[in-house]
């Protein structure tokens, strides 16, 4: 069975003239383990898609489910224990006055977890930091350590997924790269599933066994990360799109 689930998924903004269908029917299976991609172009709905999922924007129409269960309106504690997401802008998702400490300690006292000293180090350890960032300030942290200050907090729950939406698109080039190696090894050692959304296909290539291209809020394509390779695609649109990425390099077979 599918670990996450979208079947007919429909996400509508605002009111009469002001409508805007961001997503429009948008289905895909994400099994246990899987790292699956989105991509297209801005505005295509791929953020939406992410923030649908985890009860951040307003679901219309289809539904989502999570381990074959429909998920509730609003989103349970249970829930976020199991999906966690992390978002593009490390500046703007860390709370300016909020240290570290704080930062990893208040999903653990909202979810009621005793041994908070050993979870926030070893969230510390696994993203690379270690114990002597627990009592910074975003201010004193560069783009690439805020954004593992991100992924331990979506990590210390203990997730089985995460929402990642251009997790590492704020970031330096050489920054990206060390992140998106971070994330591909917590995936291996945890048997994470991750959604991934990116606008840059040599990321997805890099991180998702499977990815959908999307256009207007709808699915172009569904397609292997080996046709991806191959750029075998099939629409146009997905064509242009790897056309379009200039200097992108698919990595070689394996
Ligand atoms: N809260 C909102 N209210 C109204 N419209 C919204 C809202 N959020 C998104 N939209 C609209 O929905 C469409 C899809 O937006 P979305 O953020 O999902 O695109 P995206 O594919 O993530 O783009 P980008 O690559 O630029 O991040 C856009 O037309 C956007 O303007
Ligand atoms: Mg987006």
């Amino acid at each position: 069975m599918s670990l996450v689930s979208c079947d007919g998924l429909e996400v509508t903004f605002g009111h009469g003239r002001d409508t805007v269908r961001a997503v429009r029917g948008v289905s895909f299976d994400v099994a246990r383990g899987e790292s699956f991609g989105i991509v297209g172009e801005s505005g295509s709905g791929k953020s939406t898609v992410l923030r649908a999922i985890c009860g951040l924007a307003p679901i219309s129409g289809g539904r989502v489910r999570i381990d074959g269960a429909p998920v509730d309106t609003p989103r349970s504690a249970e829930f976020y224990r199991n999906v966690q997401m992390v978002f593009q802008d490390p500046y703007a998702s860390l709370h300016p006055r909020h240290t570290v400490d704080k930062v990893l300690s208040e999903p653990l006292a909202i979810h009621g977890f005793a041994d908070v000293e050993d979870r926030i180090a070893q969230a510390l350890n696994d993203v690379g930091l270690g114990t002597g960032f627990r009592f910074r300030f975003p201010h004193q942290l560069s783009g690439g350590q805020r954004q593992r200050v991100a992924i331990a907090r979506a990590l210390i729950l203990e997730p089985s997924v995460l929402l990642l939406d251009e997790p590492t698109s704020a970031l330096d080039a050489s920054i990206q790269a060390e992140v998106l190696n971070l994330l591909d090894d917590l995936r291996a050692r945890r048997g994470l599933t991750y959604l991934l959304v990116s606008h840059d296909l040599a990321v997805v290539a890099h991180m998702c066994e499977r990815l959908i291209v999307m256009q207007h809020g709808l699915v172009v394509e569904e397609l292997t990360r080996s046709a991806l390779q191959h750029k075998a695609a099939q629409q146009d649109y997905t064509k242009d799109l790897l056309r379009a990425s200039s200097g992108f390099q698919p990595p070689t077979p394996s």
